[in-house]
């Protein structure tokens, strides 16, 4: 079957043009102006804007944490996601302590399975890194898992320097890439413990035990230590100023580093914690909320090009599940949903508000992340060849984002009541309509994606 999107902008990393998009079956098969086709479907999309299919390379759903498990599964996770134009998420498949990188590879395989409604593929988080779970890292690129992430923090997670460098090491030699969450566990651990004795346990205090340098430091350390290895690492969710530079000063004596930031490090602040109760619970994320001038630094980084992708870090939790911290923000599951508001908030708050231009956006949700992990120009661009995967969006509608319209579990978003320009009309994913006039018609087709790799300069 033949569809041709007649009369729409195609958005790409190098500029907008005018054109027609021409898919056969799941593929892109021509680009170009003026299109004559006989045996096609014409959609007119004339006023629209055609962007690549978004990628969220930073998705957490079915994830067992804080003795509780996230509120998005792959179900409602993905609906949400394709909902907001994005047709690939890369979620963390998770290893636990003691099990092997195969055991948790087939875990996330069954959790995703016939439930994701975008298509999907998977980073590796290791837990655990010894002789055995090295020997399986091989098995892990045959199986299309090219990038790994590592945390400097939480105790189930947590890699010592010395593995560290052993998994950079390893996967040097390998071709991998991994993402790591930089945050000081010691510090934190050790102002925790104030807290606790001057009993200040509220959410206020979320962001008091995790100040910036906690990033800062752990940033020097990592990238130290990739220094010392050789090797090019990605920094998720970057968070802070103080975090920044401390790229900055690695690059310019040659370290190669990417980094990723988040919206609500952009678009949110520290003030959030000083609302009582559960206003407060939920912006409770790790690395936290930080102030203005933060998210200043952020977005000028993005202009510059110095941040190369936009995630999400969706990683969602109900008001009930959050409330369990309440006296104790310790005991608080961490985490945020924007799996669906990731495109429209950067599409307004970027775009439109000329922090960044239109071509940027294509590069941080499309291209830059597909290149990144070893998906390009299979998904990041709409190319003749590339998968069908088109976001329609309408660039004139105004709106405003609500939990009310939201297809995430979570019963709450952060960004409750803010405006929004523009809207996702309709998406492709592999050249099938998934989402028509804003909501899911055809669920469930997402396909898991098998990953090469990183080819980012
Ligand atoms: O608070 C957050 N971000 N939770 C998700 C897990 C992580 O650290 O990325
Ligand atoms: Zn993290
Ligand atoms: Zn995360």
């Amino acid at each position: 079957m033949n569809i041709l999107l007649r009369g729409g902008t195609v958005v790409s990393s190098t500029g907008t043009k005018k054109q027609d998009v021409l898919i056969n079956g799941s593929k892109i098969a021509k680009v170009g102006r003026f299109l004559n086709v006989h045996d096609a479907e014409i959609v007119d999309v004339s006023g629209k804007l055609l962007f690549p299919g978004f990628i969220d390379a930073h998705t957490h759903f079915d994830l067992e944490v804080s003795d509780t498990v996230t509120a998005d599964d792959f179900e409602s996770g993905t609906k949400a996601a394709v909902c907001g134009g994005t047709t690939t998420i890369v979620d963390f498949a998770t290893q636990n302590k003691g099990e092997s990188l195969n055991q948790a590879l087939n875990n996330w395989h069954i959790k995703a399975f016939s439930k994701s409604s975008c298509d999907y593929a998977f980073h590796m988080a290791i837990s655990d890194f010894n002789d055995s779970v090295k020997e399986e890292l091989c098995s892990m690129f045959e199986q299309g898992v090219s990038s790994f992430k590592a945390y400097m923090t939480y105790d189930a997670m947590i890699l010592s320097d010395e593995k560290l460098f052993d998994l950079l090491s390893t996967l040097k030699a390998l071709g991998g890439i991994v993402g790591v969450h930089c945050e000081n566990d010691g510090i934190i651990k050790a102002l925790t413990k104030q807290q606790r004795e001057n009993e200040t346990l509220c959410s206020k205090t979320h962001p008091l035990v995790r100040p910036s340098l906690c990033e800062s430091e752990a940033i020097n350390r990592l990238l130290s230590i990739a220094k010392a290895v050789d090797i090019p690492v990605v920094i998720v969710h970057l968070s802070s100023k103080e975090g920044l530079e401390e790229v900055r000063k690695f690059r310019a004596e040659g370290t190669k580093v990417y980094v990723e930031t988040c919206p609500q490090y952009l678009l949110l602040d520290d003030s959030r914690y000083e609302q009582e109760g559960l206003e407060g619970a939920k912006f409770v994320c790790s690395p936290p909320l930080r102030k203005k001038e933060d998210s200043k630094a952020l977005w000028h980084a993005l202009k510059t090009g110095e941040i190369n992708t936009v995630a999400t870090d969706h990683c969602s939790f109900t008001l009930e599940q959050k409330s369990v911290g309440l006296q104790d923000f310790s005991k608080m599951p961490n985490g945020l949903p924007s799996v669906e508001t990731r495109g429209i908030l950067m599409y307004t708050y970027g775009v439109c508000k000329r922090r960044i231009s239109i071509e940027q956006m294509c590069k941080l949700l499309c291209e830059n992340p597909a290149k990144l992990y070893g998906m390009y120009p299979k998904k990041g661009a709409i190319k003749v060849g590339s998968d069908a995967d088109i976001v329609v969006l309408d660039p004139k509608a105004d709106g405003f984002i609500t939990k009310n319209t939201h297809h995430s579990k979570a019963d709450y978003t952060p960004y409750e009541g803010v405006r929004t320009k523009g809207r996702v009309e309709s998406v492709y994913l592999r050249g099938r309509e998934v989402v028509k006039n804003g909501e899911v018609v055809l669920e469930k087709k997402g396909k898991y994606i098998k990953r090469g790799k990183s080819t980012l300069n």
